[in-house]
């Protein structure tokens, strides 16, 4: 590989390994509706009776025990015409007192498809690793080296026994892996001053402040952490490998960053064909100090909780082209904020080149656009500001055939899933709350000034 930096999510064999949600394709003119039917006599002979007063051509009709205490069963029935009818049906249902869940198409993926709902949900998927990477292939650099073998199996125990909220194990470094640290380090910060975005910068100068950012040293995890959680709510979580864009996403909705904490091989300090900690601390770690940064990952992560998996692989491209390769203009000059160009000296210089093609961020287009993995990308794009690639990846999550809305509750560190009135009503009350606070500011405020 031609390539001295690589991303986190590179394996589309992740993908394929996401669980499915039911297809109900409108395009294949095939529908289906769930509903539970209210303990009373003759009711599903009623529902039934409408179906086929609306010539709804029912093809199966299943049922199962219902999880609803005021029903016995319920009821799935597929209909091999558009789903126009069933929304109908599934109206005309609650109207008649028949049933009050019944479901639209698509409204069954949230049963389908298992996302997190709270932070140490994460706890149940951080290990699903696709590749484990103390198994290091024939071309890896470290491949014939036994001791950097035992290295890795050792960082991969680390990673798997981690529990969230534990403090993160900290890590006697070798020299040699210090010494390796020191000469990415230095390589970087040559090129960081001219071609990082303002945002990278600053928070790069915290850093070495506030968390041993140095040449001479590695910083430890734990420490940098626990002043991210101060500065942006992120916080990080060891992870052992490879994991699906699914798993990796998710995480990033708890404004939770899954970091490698190995170091490369030192045959070769400037490559690496897997992230590693060289990849994350010099390239991930300053830009998610930046708060609207972090609101971007997040926005990111939110939108992929229960999503389908076609979806989930154009939020990944989102992702890449953004998180990993993003570039943005800043007082009229191109600046770089994706961390797999700014741990990676080669790849930046060529990003930021005439060589290089560039086109604005748009996710709907950039979402389709596939990525490369061991060569430099074929376009890089270019977003006008962090608040306004967040903006767009709202509005672009807002056109994802997801059944529900998703509110991160930062208090709990849950989410909240926002399906029926009432529901929404509980959000429309916490936002009063916020509201009120604002206007007993304002009203303090006009007091002072008077
Ligand atoms: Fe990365």
């Amino acid at each position: 590989m031609d390539k001295d930096t690589c991303i986190n999510m590179n394996d589309k064999r992740a993908d394929k390994n996401s669980t499915s949600a039911r297809s109900t394709s409108s395009e294949k003119a095939h529908a289906t509706i769930i509903f539970s039917l209210k303990k009373e006599v003759g009711a599903l002979a009623k529902a039934l009776k409408y179906s086929q007063d609306k010539q709804v051509n029912i093809v199966p009709v299943e049922s199962c025990k219902s999880r609803q205490e005021n029903s016995d069963f319920e009821i799935d029935l597929d209909s091999d015409s558009s789903p126009e009818p069933l929304k109908e049906m599934s109206q005309h249902l609650k109207l008649a007192d028949l049933s009050d869940n019944a479901t639209l198409p698509h409204d069954d993926m949230v049963d389908e498809i298992w996302f997190p709902k709270k932070i140490s949900d994460l706890d149940l998927s951080a290990n699903r690793i696709i590749t484990i990477d103390y198994e290091l292939k024939s071309d890896h650099p470290g491949f014939t080296d036994d001791s950097y073998h035992e290295r890795r199996k050792y960082f991969n125990d680390l990673a798997i026994s981690y529990k969230h909220g534990n403090p993160i194990p900290r890590v006697d470094f070798t020299e040699e892996e210090v010494r390796t640290w020191g000469v990415v380090f230095r390589e970087v910060s040559k090129v960081h001053p001219t071609h990082a975005c303002k945002e990278f910068l600053n928070s790069f100068s915290l850093l070495i402040k506030y968390c041993n950012y140095r040449d001479d040293t590695m910083p430890q995890l734990e420490d940098i952490s626990n002043f991210l959680k101060e500065r942006s709510g992120f916080i990080l979580r060891p992870v052992a490998g490879f994991l699906s864009s699914r798993d990796f996403l998710a995480g990033l909705a708890f404004r939770v960053f899954h970091c490698t904490q190995y170091m490369r091989h030192s045959s070769n300090c400037l490559f690496t064909p897997e992230p590693d900690t060289c990849h994350e601390l010099l390239g991930h770690i300053p830009m998610l100090t930046d708060p609207c940064f972090a609101e971007f990952s997040q926005e990111i992560g939110l939108a992929s909780l229960g999503a389908s998996d076609d979806d989930i692989k154009k939020l990944a491209h989102c992702y890449v082209f953004t998180v990993e390769f993003g570039l943005c203009k800043q007082e009229g000059k191109l600046k770089a904020f994706g961390a797999g160009l700014l741990s990676s000296v080669r790849e930046l210089k060529y990003a930021m080149s005439d060589e290089a093609h560039t086109e604005p961020f748009e996710p709907v287009v950039t979402c389709i656009r596939d990525y490369a993995v061991d060569t430099f990308q074929d376009v890089y794009y270019i977003s006008d500001s962090f608040e306004d690639a967040t903006t767009k990846m709202r509005e672009f999550a807002k056109t994802m055939r997801r059944p529900f809305t998703i509110s991160y509750n930062p208090y709990t560190q849950s989410v909240d899933i926002l399906r029926d009135s009432s529901d929404i009503g509980r959000l429309v009350k916490n936002i009063q709350h916020e509201l009120d606070i604002v206007e007993d500011a304002l009203s303090r405020l006009a007091k002072v000034n008077i």
